[in-house]
């Protein structure tokens, strides 16, 4: 692993570990579970066939491997922590055949990834976990182009996504587990409009357009697929459970992917931004809001 700054040291031992063994592990249902939001993420990145893009956070790479059959005359860059991610990313990129894609394992907030080296940055949910956004998104900002879109899909706030908590309390079985932070790092840290516009305008993008899309999100064909993956995703705090807690949460989340299960699986509601902005000509001037290329 290249260099990782302080502030991502948690979230890097999180990822390049437990995390990135769950969510490679289930590297297929993650990409169902929110297969609804990729198309309209995907228009809006607007990827042409000279394009060269660079993939934040691409984990497994189903969006680096969809970029690069959009850029076929141009490149693809994904960037992640997680070794296993990273592995089977370019595993499966090879056996697509794309040879315009590479994957490199760096800290975005602080990696050198070049000077307007990019047209288009995209993020899947992969932009929420810095532990310094200020300084991640500038580091994202001087990696695009001038007038370059950076497109981002991040979950709108936890209110928005009845799921987390359902999981959550599922397993909770008595105990006051935190939330995470509105303000992160963690999976609602651009849940709020006004924050996302802070943020991103202090690093050098023009204001930035805020579109919200409301899906369901997908968690497998009946309840036991749904309960085995859940599971997974809560091994953490299953593990921390005597055996009569973690029988009685296990109950619990059965009864509760019970309930969502319909004609399409199990299914939830959920909510998330596609975030577009564009790097400023002239990052001190913050007065053409979305202009340029
Ligand atoms: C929720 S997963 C999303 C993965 C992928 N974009 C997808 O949609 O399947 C978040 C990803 O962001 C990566 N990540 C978190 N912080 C990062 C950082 N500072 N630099 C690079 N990648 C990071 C994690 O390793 C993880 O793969």
């Amino acid at each position: 692993m290249t260099h990782v700054d302080p502030s991502n040291a948690d979230s890097a031992a999180g990822w390049d570990g437990p995390s990135g063994d769950i969510w490679t592990d289930n590297a297929d249902m993650f990409d169902a579970g929110v297969a609804r939001y990729l198309q309209p993420f995907l228009d809006a990145a607007a990827i042409e066939p000279t394009s060269h893009v660079l993939d934040v956070g691409c984990g497994n790479g189903l969006v680096t491997r969809e970029a690069a059959r959009r850029a076929s005359r141009g490149s693809v860059t994904g960037v992640d922590l997680s070794t296993r991610m990273l592995d089977l990313a370019r595993r499966r990129a090879a056996q697509e055949g794309l040879a315009n894609v590479r994957f490199l394992q760096a800290d975005a907030q602080v990696a050198d990834l070049g000077e307007a080296r990019y047209d288009r940055i995209v993020s899947r949910n992969g932009v929420m976990f810095f532990g310094d956004p200020v300084a991640a998104f500038s580091n994202l900002a001087r990696a695009l182009a001038p007038g370059g879109r950076l497109v981002l899909l991040v979950w709108q706030t936890m209110a928005d996504n009845p799921w987390f908590s359902a999981f959550r309390d599922a397993v909770a079985v008595g105990r006051d587990l935190p939330a995470p932070p509105p303000d992160g790092p963690g999976p609602f840290a651009l849940g709020d409009p006004d924050r996302v516009r802070t943020l991103l305008t202090a690093a050098g993008f023009g204001e930035p357009d805020l579109r919200g899309v409301r899906e369901r999100t997908y968690y497998g064909p009946d309840v036991d697929t749904a309960h085995r993956y859940i599971s997974a995703m809560q091994h953490g705090l299953l593990s921390e459970l005597d055996d009569a807690a973690r029988a009685e949460a296990h109950a619990t989340l059965r009864a509760e992917l019970q309930e969502h299960h319909g004609p399409d699986g199990v299914t939830y509601p959920s909510a998330m931004w596609i975030v577009t902005a564009r790097r400023m000509a002239d990052p001190d001037d913050h007065s053409s809001p979305n202009g340029g290329a």
